[in-house]
């Protein structure tokens, strides 16, 4: 077991007390019922379970409890406000990027963080940026004309 860690998630301040080897994604999901992020691979392989830590996309299956003291995390259920989300959200939905949908908030999450820092991202650090974001569906096409698209 752990100590208490404080942090502040989708701007709320937080502490837990969770053993210190708890992984991100299963507080957001398990112990907080936040599950928009999703858990695929379990491994870091995948994407699908990305939130921002301190402002830069990370697999939350990764990141351990004792990890999260004072940083400043955001799921995908807090960037609804962000009106790059909505932007990102719509191009995606324009192209049907997806199918079964579940592989989506990860890459919503990364593609959000992307325009924050570089509203006109380029085709190559659109490509980049997705590099660690598996879609089993629908493949990268679609996805990378409705990223493109929410750049312009
Ligand atoms: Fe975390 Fe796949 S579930 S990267």
């Amino acid at each position: 077991s752990g100590a208490p860690v404080s942090f502040r998630l989708n701007g709320v301040e937080r502490t837990i007390d969770v053993p210190a080897e708890t992984r991100l994604s299963e507080i957001l999901r398990d112990l907080l019922s936040l599950t928009a992020s999703k858990v695929a691979c379990g491994v870091g392989r995948c994407g699908a379970c990305s939130v921002l830590m301190n402002e830069r996309p990370v697999n939350a299956c990764l990141v351990m409890a004792w990890q999260l003291e004072d940083a400043d995390i955001v799921s995908p259920e807090g960037l609804d406000i962000l009106p790059e989300t909505r932007i990102v959200r719509q191009a995606l939905s324009a192209e049907n990027a997806f199918q079964c949908g579940y592989c989506a908030p990860g890459f919503v999450t990364v593609l959000v963080s992307l325009l924050r820092n570089d509203p006109d991202a380029e085709m190559s650090q659109i490509k980049a940026a997705l590099e660690g974001n598996i879609c089993r569906c629908t493949g990268y096409h679609s996805i990378l004309r409705g990223a493109q698209a929410a750049a312009e």
